[in-house]
């Protein structure tokens, strides 16, 4: 099985820590290693070899970080696009230059996967389902109406629909019914049965990436996408392109310990707290100050009085906000863009 590594969204709700140049899944937040490196180490024991399609402009951040992985081995190819047309191009782009009969998975760089052993399993049956023709998703048990992911709406292994980033009374009717999984982005299939999947939902998209290879310049065991190509391909996601829309989905129930750090609140939950509830960060000097999370490794951030406060503290650019409207640093990041 080879992993396909998804490595070139922008992250954009975790700025000011991730930026077109240092997206989240290659910062180091809190622990000296960063999330692409654990995606390898971790699908790793299940794949033999890597396959990462990232943004031209993080070609030698990834190949770096792949040389500090202690474990030899880990030459993959890259695919190397000029812009982003989001993941259902980045996936397509891959498989067209496999053999049809490679099992695939695909995987997003912003995760954490807490239990090995089991997601080990999961694989397993995963790779199975693959080889039978059906395209395999990962279900998480959903604990809170989240409106950015995808929902599976399941009956055991089959799938009855596949809904994605649903609105927030939708995602409270799909949390209450009780037969919903969250989607956990990481995808098992076969190369032919997504290709033929996408060829039936998504044609515009299938040739148009078929023509870009035909031009792509190949360097050893990287090929790079022209500009001009990519900018012809229709941009979607898999979810939205293929997902939702195939009948070929089955989902197996995932007891992973799975967490997306796609957001600030997220990372609160995921990093160790000390007793009043902060994350604990040597350059936090916290005073009266509970439930927070301050990031920042290079001056001292005192607080005082916050009470479930997130303070990002980078060298150009500071972030204030209410740890529960985390999810608005989108926001911030489109008001950027219009203003530069
Ligand atoms: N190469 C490449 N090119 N990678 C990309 C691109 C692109 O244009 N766009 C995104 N990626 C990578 C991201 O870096 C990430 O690792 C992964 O693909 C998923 O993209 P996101 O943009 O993070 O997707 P999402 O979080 O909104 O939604 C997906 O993940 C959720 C779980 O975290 C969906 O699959 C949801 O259904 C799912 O619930
Ligand atoms: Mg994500």
């Amino acid at each position: 099985m080879i992993n396909l590594i998804l490595c070139g969204g922008c992250g954009t709700r975790l700025w000011p820590v991730s930026r077109t140049l240092m997206p989240k899944q290659f910062a180091k937040l809190f622990n000296g290693s960063s999330l692409f490196q654990g995606t390898v180490v971790t699908n790793s024991v299940a794949c033999e070899s890597q396959y990462v399609i990232s943004n031209a402009e993080q070609y030698f951040l990834a190949k770096d970080q792949l040389s500090e992985l202690s474990e030899s081995g880990h030459n993959p190819h890259f695919m190397l696009e000029p812009v982003g047309r989001n993941t259902a191009p980045a996936i397509a782009l891959a498989c067209l230059t496999l053999d049809p009969n490679t099992v695939v998975l695909v995987s997003p760089s912003d995760h954490v996967i807490r239990k090995k052993d089991a997601y080990l399993k999961v694989l397993e049956k995963a790779k199975k389902l693959a080889e039978s023709g059906y395209l395999v998703t990962f279900g998480i048990t959903p604990t809170s109406p989240e409106t950015g992911y995808g929902y599976i709406e399941a009956d055991g292994e089959n799938v009855k629909r596949f809904v994605e980033k649903p609105n927030l009374e939708k995602a409270k009717e799909y949390l209450a019914s009780g037969n919903f999984y969250w989607n956990s982005g990481i995808f098992c299939f076969k190369v032919s049965t997504f290709l033929t999947e996408l060829e039936k939902y998504a044609p515009d998209m299938f040739v148009a990436c078929k023509s870009a290879l035909t031009s792509a310049k190949r360097e050893n065991e990287l090929l790079r996408v022209q500009y001009d190509d990519m900018m012809e391909i229709p941009a979607n996601s898999i979810d939205y392109a293929v997902m939702e829309k195939s009948n070929q989905v089955k989902v197996v129930p995932s007891d992973i310990g799975w967490s997306d750090l796609g957001s600030f609140d997220a990372l609160y939950n995921e990093y160790p707290h000390d007793e009043a509830g902060n994350n604990v960060n040597p350059k936090h000097l916290p005073v009266g100050t509970k439930n927070s999370m301050v990031i920042g490794q290079q001056r001292l951030v005192a607080t005082i009085d916050l009470d479930k406060m997130l303070v990002v503290d980078t060298p150009d650019a500071l972030l204030v906000a209410p740890l529960s409207s985390s999810q608005k640093v989108k926001k911030v990041v489109e008001s950027l863009k219009l203003k530069h």
